[in-house]
């Protein structure tokens, strides 16, 4: 039964009204049976359950009803009215399942497509190698120390034995720092003279500050690392670069001997390089040491036998040390009557390309994923 169609109730009431309910009741449950979408239904629900729907019109019929009809005849209207309201409710839930099914369907995501597989970074060889030997040292009590970047030329070289036109100077191609261009640094020394500033060119500029913050005026001993970055106006070339990590090493004590720094440096090359190592020391020169030694470690790529490695000598060249100048030691608050101390300075690339057998420094910082993904 449509909106505009007459009311069929008001033809007549008793048989002939329930004969027209039950004709309502088809008509609007057919038409129910076609609606498919939200609108429709909107539109079938204005048309028969509302107030100005064909189930009101049916029920203004009562009052030509005669009165003992009214009754029973309002009371089929209601069922009718319960009856498609249900209906109603059933084929509404029926078509918003069917959206929502058509919508799942449509916005289907296909799982059985592989999953793209996230790259996940790791450590640069030079950080992670850092680490260990940081890990390394901190095994046989030395803390890490940090000192700065921007250094004095008396802490990078006079407090280290090298004076000013040193020609140990040469050996460090030296970046120097404009006077005036650091906010909050003094420009002017005690006595009033310019400070000039440099990039360190070692960790050794540190060895002043760590004896001076932690020897407790000469008292205390200090077993420290220094590792940081150091800077040299180098050509780049397979073997330098103008910016290096190096990793300085400082114990002072009252009995501290070269045996020390012996022991220490070869438990360093089992810890870092594996199995058993052996060091040696050949005689060098450091303003800031004395004793100097260079210390070699036989090649941990052929054990000793000679490869291109090693340049068929069987030996590595590590690291520049020696014991402590007794003018250092003083520059750091002890007296180098009671007191004795070793130190060393080790390049972490060289060490890294020794370990790896790496040719060229370069490689280091070029961010190639090809040379980086070896190192997994
Ligand atoms: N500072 C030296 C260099 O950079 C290395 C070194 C450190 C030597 C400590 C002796 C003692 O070459």
């Amino acid at each position: 039964m449509s909106a505009e169609a007459p009311p069929v109730a008001a033809t007549g009431g008793g048989p002939s009204g329930e004969a027209a309910l039950a004709a309502a009741q088809a008509e609007a449950e057919a038409t129910l049976g076609a609606v498919v979408d939200a609108a429709g239904l909107e539109r079938w629900y204005r048309a028969q359950l509302s107030a100005s729907g064909a189930v009101s019109a049916l029920r203004k019929g009562i009052g030509q009803l005669p009165l003992e009809a009214r009754k029973p005849y309002g009371a089929a209207i209601n069922a009718l009215s319960t009856t498609l309201t249900t209906a109603f409710e059933a084929r509404k839930a029926q078509i918003e399942a069917a959206a929502l099914e058509a919508r799942l369907q449509a916005e289907r995501v296909d799982l059985t497509l592989p999953a793209r597989r996230p790259r996940v970074g790791r450590l640069h060889p030079l950080r992670s190698t850092l680490r260990e030997i940081n890990a390394a040292f901190q095994s046989m009590g030395f803390a890490v120390y940090d000192s700065p970047h921007v250094e004095t030329d008396e802490y990078n070289f006079q407090l280290l034995n090298i004076p000013p036109h040193h020609p140990a100077r040469d050996m460090q191609d030296t970046f120097y720092v404009a006077n005036d261009g650091l906010a909050g640094e003094a420009a002017l020394d005690a006595e009033g003279a310019p400070v000039q500033r440099v990039l360190r060119t070692h960790t050794s500029a540190g060895q002043i500050r760590a004896m001076r913050a932690l020897g407790a005026n000469g008292t205390a001993p200090v077993r420290v690392i220094l590792p940081g970055v150091c800077y040299r106006n180098e050509d780049i070339t397979t073997r330098s670069e103008v910016q290096f990590t190096q990793i300085e090493g400082l114990m002072v004590g009252r009995d501290v001997r070269l045996s020390d720094l012996k022991g220490i440096l070869l438990q360093f090359a089992r810890l870092i390089f594996g199995g058993e190592q052996a060091v040696r020391m050949r005689g060098s020169y450091f303003p800031f040491t004395e004793p100097s030694v260079e210390v070699d470690l036989r090649c941990a790529l052929c054990g000793g036998a000679g490869c291109r490695v090693c340049k068929y000598s069987g030996w590595l060249e590590l690291l520049g040390a020696g014991l402590v100048h007794p003018t250092v030691l003083r520059n750091g608050g002890y007296d180098p009557e009671t007191h004795r101390g070793v130190a060393f300075g080790v390049g972490l690339p060289r060490l890294v390309m020794l370990r790896h057998g790496v040719d060229d420094i370069r490689h280091f910082y070029r961010n190639d994923l090809r040379f980086l993904q070896t190192f997994r």
